[in-house]
């Protein structure tokens, strides 16, 4: 089964060619559009997409060596995600297999994360644990089949990804920070500042916004002259505390219930230090740790295409209703009214 798949819901436009789960080729562009503004605009991002999405599946076509008459199935993400940004994507794929002839298959973004790690390293263990941390998610779910999810944890004000970009825009670096971040923080003293590690509750609940203000009034406190020498101690407890709180809860899930494999997913997900943290967390726990390579980690249309194959060849229905959906929760996803 030859699919062709495009992902439009945030600002990465992607299309990829996937044979029978493998990807054959996958073209993927990230906006910069967006750099001066520090956070993802969404009418940019529609107009973006509209001027790429054509030439993204075209390129995603011939690099796999297939022709779209070859094709058998289109899919793309119908949400969640910004309105402007989905309609395009979906629309162009859903207009392209009316006039093809060939069945639209509709994906559920979140959904397509949770199985990214199949795409380089087969059929995962059952049960997973997954943790989604990206620019506007941060999520920990439990996967313990297609269409068998429990959201364990959510954040409660700022995703992950999101705190990295706003603490990196506070040391004005461009947006998104994440990855600049990081580099920073690798050559930083984590144990500089002494940062709250936040909701050590009992939940499986996320909180960055306490921590982002913290390392506000922190830098404030420091004379601008002096900032240059603190920079990457500021940055490197900023995500020990960050990263922290993550682990506390993974291990917690890990120790309440028989994971087989742990399982990371989002943009955040490339992150150097969240990749060791978790093979740590996985090593310790005696289960298998499943990080993708960065590319399969951020948004990218060979999971939509990869969990297209999944779903089609498990005979899971499609959604009646194939219009976007910003707001659709996994919840919704498995309550929901299918066609054949
Ligand atoms: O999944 P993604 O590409 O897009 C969505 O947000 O949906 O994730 C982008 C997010 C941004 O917030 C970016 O700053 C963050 O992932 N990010 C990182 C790193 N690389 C990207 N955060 C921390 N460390 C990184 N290396
Ligand atoms: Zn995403």
């Amino acid at each position: 089964m030859l699919i062709l798949a495009v992902e439009s819901s945030c600002d990465e436009c992607s299309a990829a060619v996937v044979r029978d789960g493998m990807t054959l080729a996958v073209c993927t562009t990230t906006q910069t559009v967006h750099r001066r503004f520090g956070g993802v605009v969404p009418e940019l991002a529609g107009r973006s997409h509209l001027e790429l999405v054509d030439a993204i599946s075209r390129d995603a076509v011939a690099q796999s060596g297939q022709s779209l008459s070859a094709i058998d199935v289109i899919a793309a993400t119908i949400g969640p995600g910004l309105v402007a940004s989905l309609l395009v994507g979906a629309m162009y794929a859903q207009g392209l297999a009316l006039a093809t002839g060939k069945p639209f298959h509709a994906i559920h973004h979140v959904e397509a994360h949770l199985w990214s790690a199949e795409l380089l390293a087969g059929e995962l263990p059952l049960p997973f644990l997954v943790l989604l941390v990206s620019g506007g998610h941060t999520l920990l779910v439990e996967v313990s089949g297609l269409r068998r999810y429990r959201v364990l944890g959510t954040t409660l004000d700022d995703a992950l990804g999101e705190a990295y970009d706003k603490v990196g825009k506070l040391v004005g670096f461009d947006f998104p920070a994440g990855a600049s971040v990081d580099r920073a923080a690798a050559v930083g003293n984590p144990r500089a500042f002494d940062f709250p590690i936040s909701k050590s509750d009992d939940s499986y609940d996320f909180s960055f916004s306490g921590l982002k203000t913290a390392v506000l009034y922190t830098q404030r406190a420091i004379p601008s002259a002096e900032m240059p020498n603190h920079t990457a101690d500021l940055l490197a407890s900023f995500q020990e505390a960050a990263l922290e709180s993550v682990a506390m809860k993974i291990r917690r899930a890990l120790r309440r219930s028989n994971f087989r494999a742990l399982v990371a997913a989002g943009g955040v997900a490339a992150n150097s230090r969240l990749r060791v943290m978790l093979r740590e967390i996985s090593r310790e726990a005696g289960i298998s740790c499943v990080v993708p390579p960065p590319e399969y980690c951020m948004d990218n249309a060979a999971m939509v295409g990869y969990l297209a194959w999944k779903l089609r060849s498990q005979n899971v229905r499609v959604p009646s209703d194939t219009s976007v959906r910003p707001r659709w929760s996994l919840t919704d996803l498995a309550r929901e009214e299918c066609l054949p």
